[in-house]
């Protein structure tokens, strides 16, 4: 069976910093709280009329140039996001014709958070059974779009930006080792958009609820998300018989640094195992791990035959891990 191998990175964020002392003037907050609480001290904001798929597309171009790649043998894009261009068509089918990538399929996927890692068992399934060769897997969002600006609870945490990876079908040892995803809907009321699905369209609910902004149960949240994280990071390590100090690098869903470290503790993890970057562009959701693996990956940070770990948890519930030999 063959691999699939990381063979680039990429990653795009929005040029426009809004930092906590902005946030201070739109809503009753403090630069104080909001970094003792998440960590978090800026976030990017997308410019007016720029698109998921714009995101998507310059941080898909940076891992096929790394790679190596042409748009052309791409064979699938899969984009894990809830904050596509639009309800459909999918916005991998318009980062594929932005990238000119003309042969490959292309979807999205919804696992809010978790988009990512969930993508990436996607693809890397096509390519194990020999179905493909060579995958686009992104994550990308522009939250600020859902994000209520006058709720003090949500619009502190979060951000815009896109990730990627190439993967290739390779013979040996490098690549994703394991997947392992979750899910139990009974959590949904704790975080979801209630417009405009098919239970709240845009006809029949007006915008005085506020039905199209995100909505959150911030501390059940924390409860439930260092909970999952940890057991589907314990999970996969079992499965590979491998320990946590066999992880050189665990690059986290970018929720909030007090979840990143209470996770970590609860797994024996040093600090210089631990990727955090939340502190300069808040929580982007499904973008997170990807937009953190690029970044470390471009800073030399990462060596062959290091031992990745991803862990995400989302909206659904979702959640999942990776473990991969770089
Ligand atoms: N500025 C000042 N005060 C605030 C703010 C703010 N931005 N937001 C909330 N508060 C107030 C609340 O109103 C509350 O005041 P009250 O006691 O007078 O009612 C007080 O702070 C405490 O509120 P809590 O919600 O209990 O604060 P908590 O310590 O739980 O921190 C937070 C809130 C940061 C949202 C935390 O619960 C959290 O990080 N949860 C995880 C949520 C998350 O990361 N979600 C992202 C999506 S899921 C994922 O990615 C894992």
């Amino acid at each position: 069976m063959k691999r699939a191998r990381i063979v680039g990175t990429g990653s795009y964020v929005p040029q426009h910093i809004l930092t906590n002392q902005e946030l201070e003037k739109k809503v009753e907050t403090s630069d104080e709280w909001i970094r003792t609480r998440t960590g978090i001290r800026e976030r990017r904001i997308a410019a007016e009329g720029e698109c998921t798929s714009d995101l998507a597309a310059q941080a898909a171009r940076q891992a096929l140039t790394m790679a190596g790649v042409s748009p052309e043998e791409i064979d699938l894009i899969v984009v894990g996001t809830i904050t596509g261009d639009f309800p459909w068509p999918a916005t991998a089918c318009l980062v594929q014709e932005k990238i000119g990538a003309k042969r490959a399929f292309a979807y999205d996927l919804s696992a809010a958070c978790s988009g990512f890692v969930f993508a990436l068992d996607a693809a890397v399934k096509q390519i194990q059974c020999g179905a493909i060769n060579k995958a686009l897997v992104i994550g990308a969002e522009i939250l600020s779009r859902i994000v209520d600006w006058e709720d003090r609870n949500t619009c502190v945490l979060f951000g815009d930006g896109a990730g990627a990876v190439v993967l290739s079908a390779e013979e040996g040892d490098h690549g994703v080792l394991s997947t392992h995803l979750h899910s139990d809907g009974s959590y949904w009321e704790l975080l979801y958009q209630a417009g405009f699905g098919a239970r709240h369209p845009a006809n029949a609910r007006g915008l005085d609820e506020r039905v199209q902004f995100l909505k959150m149960q911030g501390n059940e949240v924390f409860k439930v998300a260092v909970r999952m994280l940890t057991e589907v990071a314990q999970e996969a390590l079992a499965h590979n018989g491998m320990e946590c100090q066999d992880i050189d690098l665990f690059i986290p869903h970018q929720a909030n640094r007090r979840i990143l470290e209470a996770v970590a503790k609860r797994l024996h993890l040093r600090d210089d195992q631990v990727y955090i970057n939340v502190d300069y562009y808040g929580n982007t959701s499904g973008a997170s791990i990807p937009i953190a693996l690029d970044e470390v990956n471009r800073a030399g940070g990462i060596k062959p035959g290091d031992i990745l770990m991803f862990d995400a948890f989302g909206g659904g519930f979702t959640w999942g891990a990776a473990l991969v030999r770089w």
